[in-house]
């Protein structure tokens, strides 16, 4: 995989996948400008520390980043586990925002990569309103529309995931056309991360213990990264609008 010559910027840098992703894209000659609310611990070829749930902290962010960008993996994320508010604001909106900002420093031939999860994987339940929330343009009108239509916390992870990807199926091919910026998702099972926990506490033991039967084990972060990595990289450059689940065959298992 060569990714000599390109800057990638990772959201989510400094722990789990987004650290393995960084590790990774180096290794392959990337140069790395790592954002995350936490300091890296890990080395990188830049860092910019934001917070990515709030239009400003992104704003801040992308005003300090180089003129051109050639990959942003939107890789930061909380459990369900966390303030409900806080899930939307950072594993949907603001990676739309985030990704709308740095699209403009976006060379044809660059490529966004989200990571979804196979948490979201019941989008078709939802289709209408997840379209009609992909289609409410800006973080704040996105905010305003979810106050109409609130979101229960117990099933927000989810939600968000599932919004996640159906806004990556709609907005991917316009930009593919429009700019030759190519956008995808990842959709890891389980991932052996600092949030792990989060998600049994999230799931509930009795979900878990049955979808514990159906793989192997979770996953190690450096199982996701390379397949990141790769949607980066100009071996790639055909793929675009399409979810990839990285999950020891877990998805397969519900059909
Ligand atoms: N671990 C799993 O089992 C699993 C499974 C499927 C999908 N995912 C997804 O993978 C992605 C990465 O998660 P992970 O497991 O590596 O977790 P992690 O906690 O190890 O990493 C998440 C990173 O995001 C950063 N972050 C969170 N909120 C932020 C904010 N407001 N601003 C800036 N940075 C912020 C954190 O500081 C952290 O470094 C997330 O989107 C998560 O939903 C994880």
């Amino acid at each position: 995989m060569d990714l000599r010559n390109k800057t990638i910027v990772i959201s989510g840098a400094c722990s789990g996948i987004g650290a393995e992703t960084a590790r990774l894209a180096r290794s392959h000659g990337a140069t790395v400008i790592g954002i995350d609310r936490n300091p890296p611990g890990l080395t990188l070829d830049g860092f910019i520390q934001a917070d990515l749930g709030t239009v400003a902290g992104i704003d801040a962010a992308v005003a300090q980043l180089p003129e051109r960008v050639d990959a942003l993996c939107n890789i930061a994320g909380v459990p369900g586990t966390a303030d409900g508010d806080l899930v939307a604001r950072v594993n949907y909106l603001g990676l739309r925002h985030l990704s709308e900002r740095v699209l403009e420093r976006m060379p044809a031939g660059s490529a966004i990569v989200n990571i979804a999860s196979i948490l979201g994987a019941e989008w078709p339940q939802r289709l209408a309103r997840h379209k009609e929330l992909a289609a409410v343009a800006g973080f704040d009108a996105g905010a305003a529309w979810l106050r109409e239509h609130p979101v229960p916390h117990q099933s927000c992870y989810q939600y968000f995931k599932e919004a996640l990807l159906v806004w990556n199926y709609v907005q991917s091919q316009p930009w593919f056309l429009e700019k030759s910026v190519r956008m995808n998702c990842v959709a890891p099972g389980p991932v052996f991360t600092p949030i792990l926990g989060d998600f049994v506490s999230m799931l509930g033991e009795e979900r878990v213990q049955r979808d514990s039967v159906r793989i192997k084990r979770p996953a190690y972060a450096d199982e996701i990264a390379p397949v990141v990595a790769f949607l980066c990289s100009d071996a790639a450059r055909w793929i675009s609008g399409v979810n990839i689940p990285v999950d020891g065959g877990l998805a397969s298992t519900f059909i």
